[in-house]
């Protein structure tokens, strides 16, 4: 299994640039020889038409009654137009590395929140003897700071290959982008409490220091932080630095908490939750082994989700088919979950008190297919991943319609439903966090979505230095959004 997955992955990713090369010269190789032949072979038309045009193709091939197609490199050539159609390849032949030029922030900004202690003058630890631990539970579902800077870290000992999509580089004029490596959805988790003797908590004092620091380097001031990245991903982390490194792109989980003018789908990278259920390995379910139809666990809450999920549950609760409960996976709920997303055959993921949540994930890693009610919510990946393959979408104004619902899902028949199953097996890579990461997973694919901003990145850095020649302001100087009142002290 995780060998065939590989080797799926490998013709998405690895041979990308081959594939597209050996692609195109293949059809203009047939088209030539078909104008060779006048294209009036009766053997070839179907071929013509089966390879390039898209769709019907077999229902073509059938109606000649007999196997036209004996050549099996033409064969060979429409599975992999297919595989190019079904998965997320967009020709980009160069297949660009990031440079990345990474700070090197004071420890307590990284891996002493995970208790590590540096010995001497490194802030890095050696991860080619140790590699720190990250807190496990909850914690982990915003872990991505951690992954992608253990990513870096590794960068410098380990071979570049064509898995790797991001290099770390120490001269920052020769780096695409600037990472700033605080771990700030960690610092919240741990942090955020006021002590007693304390007027701010420890979270917040951290992204003081945090911001000055960083706006007083010249990388930050050369391009007034406009290429610079840095991670956001538990909601509330970074709730007091956001209002001053915006000109950065953020790598947060969704836009909930954020006005537009501080983050948005231009500017800034989605990065999926680290899921908390573990990934379902050689799983033979199928439509038949899922007996429940759709599957619900999760929080009440009292804001606009709350009323959602209240009204959804009174929808749903006499389907006998489907389990819909409140009360959080947690804990020992977690293995709960687990059976039961890998019992059922689809999964809802209704907004909460923001529009995104792992629960998502979990069911991309059970292979459960999820239908997601969350107008606002925004993907990973989206520029090069279409869910509608494998997720089903429904507003929230129909959801809460009598019957939409469950008359929309049961509507999905096996064949429908078993593509979309499919599928989640193919994909479920993209959103797998590891240490070594592997290619194509989320750790590559956050790089990748990083490097496809990277040129607008640039622009807007040197948008930023037009007058830098004569202006007495500080270039790089802080124009800081105010802080909202309530914030403010
Ligand atoms: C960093 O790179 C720039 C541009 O390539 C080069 O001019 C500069 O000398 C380099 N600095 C160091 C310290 O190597
Ligand atoms: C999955 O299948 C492979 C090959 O059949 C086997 O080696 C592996 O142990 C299985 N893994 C699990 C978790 O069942
Ligand atoms: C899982 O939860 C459901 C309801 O929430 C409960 O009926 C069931 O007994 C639980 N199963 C296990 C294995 O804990």
């Amino acid at each position: 299994m995780a060998e065939r997955k590989s080797s799926i992955m490998g013709l998405i990713f690895q041979k990308k640039s081959l594939f597209c090369l050996f692609s195109v010269t293949s059809i203009l190789f047939m088209l030539s020889w078909l104008f060779v032949l006048r294209l009036d072979h009766k053997f070839l038309r179907p071929m013509l038409s089966s390879t390039i045009v898209d769709g019907n193709s077999a229902s073509q091939i059938q109606t000649h009654g007999k196997p036209l197609i004996t050549s099996d490199r033409v064969i060979h050539e429409e599975e992999l137009e297919g595989q190019r159609k079904d998965n997320l390849v967009t020709c980009n032949p160069n297949n660009m590395v990031l440079k990345v030029f990474m700070y090197d922030l004071p420890a307590e900004f990284h891996f002493e929140l995970l208790d590590w202690k540096s010995e001497g003058k490194g802030v890095w630890p050696d991860i080619r003897n140790e590699v720190p631990h990250y807190p496990g539970g909850l914690n982990l579902q915003h872990s991505i700071d951690y992954w992608l800077t253990l990513d870096l870290l590794s960068s410098e000992f380990t071979e570049t290959t064509n898995a790797r999509s991001a290099v770390r580089v120490h001269n920052s004029s020769e780096a695409d982008v600037i990472f700033v490596p605080f771990f700030s959805s960690l610092s919240y988790n741990r942090h955020s409490r006021v002590a007693q003797n304390q007027k701010r908590s420890t979270d917040q004092l951290l992204q003081e220091k945090l911001v000055k620091y960083v706006t007083s380097q010249d990388e930050w001031k050369r391009s007034a932080g406009k290429d610079h990245i840095v991670l956001a991903h538990h909601p509330n982390s970074l709730l007091y630095a956001r209002w001053k490194l915006w000109p950065a792109t953020y790598i947060l989980s969704d836009f909930g908490r954020y006005p537009t003018n501080i983050a948005n789908i231009d500017k800034d990278v989605i990065a999926p939750y680290k899921h908390v259920v573990k990934t379902f390995v050689n799983d033979s379910s199928g439509f038949d082994g899922r007996p429940t139809l759709l599957y619900f666990q999760g929080a009440i809450y009292r804001k606009d989700g709350g009323f959602i999920r209240q009204e959804l549950f009174y929808l749903l609760k006499e389907e006998k088919d489907v389990h819909f409960a409140f009360g959080s996976v947690q804990k020992n709920g977690i293995r709960n979950a687990t059976l039961g997303m890998r019992s059922s055959k689809f999964c809802l993921n209704i907004a909460g008190d923001t529009p995104s949540s792992n629960r998502l994930f979990d069911a991309i890693a059970s292979h459960c297919v999820p239908v997601v009610i969350s107008d606002e919510i925004e993907l990973p990946y989206e520029d090069v991943l279409d869910y509608s393959k494998f997720c089903v979408f429904v507003r929230t104004s129909d959801a809460l319609k009598d019957k939409f619902l469950v008359n929309l899902i049961r509507g999905i028949g096996r064949e429908e439903w078993t593509r979309m199953w499919q599928r989640l097996k193919k994909v479920e890579n993209l959103f797998e966090y590891q240490y070594p990461s592997k290619e194509g997973d989320a750790v590559q694919m956050i790089w990748q979505a990083v490097a496809r901003k990277a040129p607008t990145m640039r622009m807007k850095a040197h948008r930023s230095k037009r007058f830098s020649h004569y202006d007495t302001r500080e270039d790089g100087e802080l124009r800081s959004v105010p802080l909202p009142r309530n914030l403010a002290e």
